[in-house]
């Protein structure tokens, strides 16, 4: 009898405090059920990819782990939808078919960990260009590229060359081919990369964009590329696959996106471009390892410095909540509580981390039970530096012991 009512009440702390807990409740993105309210935020550092910017290699991703640690859906970290947008030799594409096979068992690997699995689909843009011209690709981007670092906007620095119409609308088109790829590999979900120094940053930003045409100008015509993508790629996927962008809503630059443009170009994207969710997060800024203006900020160590796009996703969740688009909110989320009276309040419909799952990949499943201390994760970001400057592994160094 003891022992029945001692299972009986470990069984209450595993299964049942975690039932009862919102951040344990289902909720849907379009007409797709999430088992519970936490996401993975896009995040890789290398796509093993050949000479061709083809990914390979099914072993050593640590998201098949992650996707067995009772997160609700796993977003990849993006994979380029043409040739031009391909930045560094080792970034993957995903423009044709050759990126199918691979592809395919990375979508299966983390649906049989026991989380969705969700593509992000990028594009370089500007910031693209050297690598294209090595490879005689013509470059894309709005308006013109910086012969200089990422984030030096300066005119005397700048070579104009703006993408012209034909190209705009044959990347509009890859953008929907890509997702329909992405679907047919068995993927549950795609995420536009709208954030960030992706494409879409950069069309959205008046600092980058200052093109006199309809691409142009007023913040209707600045995001009127993100509206014909999604109107493209939802022409392809149909109704019910669900389509999610991962939005910045300011930039971080002198001129660059106000917040309230980001807000109102949140409201014309999910009204006009039909899209199921918006992953809150921050446009341009500075300097790509200027980590304190980029969207992985350091020095999380306090409750204070947490959820620092919380206000921001708030705002955007008040002005799109008439259209039933989800918000995610994302950018240094480390504690349970926290994320508990995010999604109490509706601030959010969902929360996603990305180093956090880095450091722990069983996170979710040790919230679930009764240890709710907050990620161990000290946002160092040696994780990205090493995938990204030295091609290694995507893995936390304080597991690994490679220098934490
Ligand atoms: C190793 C690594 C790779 C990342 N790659 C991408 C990416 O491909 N696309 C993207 O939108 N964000 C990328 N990010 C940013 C994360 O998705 C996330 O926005 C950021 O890390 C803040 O969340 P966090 O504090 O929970 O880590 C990456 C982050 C890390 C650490």
């Amino acid at each position: 009898m003891r022992v029945i009512h001692e299972l009986s009440e470990r069984w209450f702390i595993t299964h049942g405090r975690a039932m009862q807990n919102i951040l344990f409740e289902k909720e849907k993105i379009g007409e797709l059920e999430l088992k519970n309210r936490f996401l993975m935020s896009a995040g890789t550092g290398t796509w093993n990819a050949d000479q061709d910017n083809i990914p390979h290699d099914g072993d050593g991703y640590i998201h098949f782990e992650i996707a067995s640690g009772g997160v609700a859906m796993v977003i990849s970290g993006g994979l380029n939808v043409s040739p031009s947008g391909v930045s560094t030799s080792h970034s993957g594409m995903f423009a044709d078919d050759r990126s199918a096979p691979f592809m395919s068992i990375f979508a299966k690997r983390i649906k049989d960990g026991g989380a969705l699995a969700c593509l992000q689909i990028s594009h370089g843009g500007m910031w693209a260009w050297k690598y294209a011209k090595k490879r005689n690709i013509a470059p894309f981007a709005p308006s013109f590229i910086v012969d200089a670092e990422l984030g030096d906007y300066s005119v005397s620095r700048r070579i104009d060359l703006p993408a012209t119409e034909g190209q705009i609308c044959e990347l509009i088109e890859a953008y929907g081919n890509a997702a329909l790829r992405a679907k047919k590999c068995g993927f549950d979900a795609v995420e536009v990369h709208a954030a960030h120094e992706a494409l879409l940053s950069q069309m959205l930003s008046p600092v980058s964009n200052i093109r006199k045409d309809k691409w142009g100008g007023s913040v209707e015509n600045r995001a009127r590329f993100h509206i014909e993508v999604l109107r493209n790629i939802r022409s392809k996927v149909g109704k019910s696959f669900p389509v999610i962008m991962k939005l910045g809503v300011k930039d971080m630059l002198e001129g660059g996106l106000s917040f309230e443009d980001g807000v109102a170009a949140a409201k014309i994207i999910v009204e006009k471009g039909g899209v199921d969710a918006i992953e809150v997060s921050q446009g341009l800024s500075p300097g790509l390892l200027d980590f304190a203006y980029s969207s992985m900020r350091t020095g999380i160590t306090r409750l204070e410095n947490e959820g620092y796009y919380r206000h921001w996703a708030k705002l955007v969740k008040g002005a799109i909540s008439h259209t039933g688009a989800k918000v995610i909110m994302q950018g240094g989320l480390r504690s349970f509580e926290l994320m508990q009276e995010v999604i109490e309040k509706k601030e959010a419909d969902f929360v996603s981390m990305c180093r956090p799952y880095i450091c722990e990949s069983a996170i979710i499943k040790r919230w679930m039970g009764s240890d709710r201390k907050k990620s161990a994760c000290i946002s160092c970001n040696k994780c990205i530096i090493r995938a990204y400057t030295e091609g290694k592994k995507l893995e936390c160094v304080l597991k690994s012991g490679n220098g934490g």
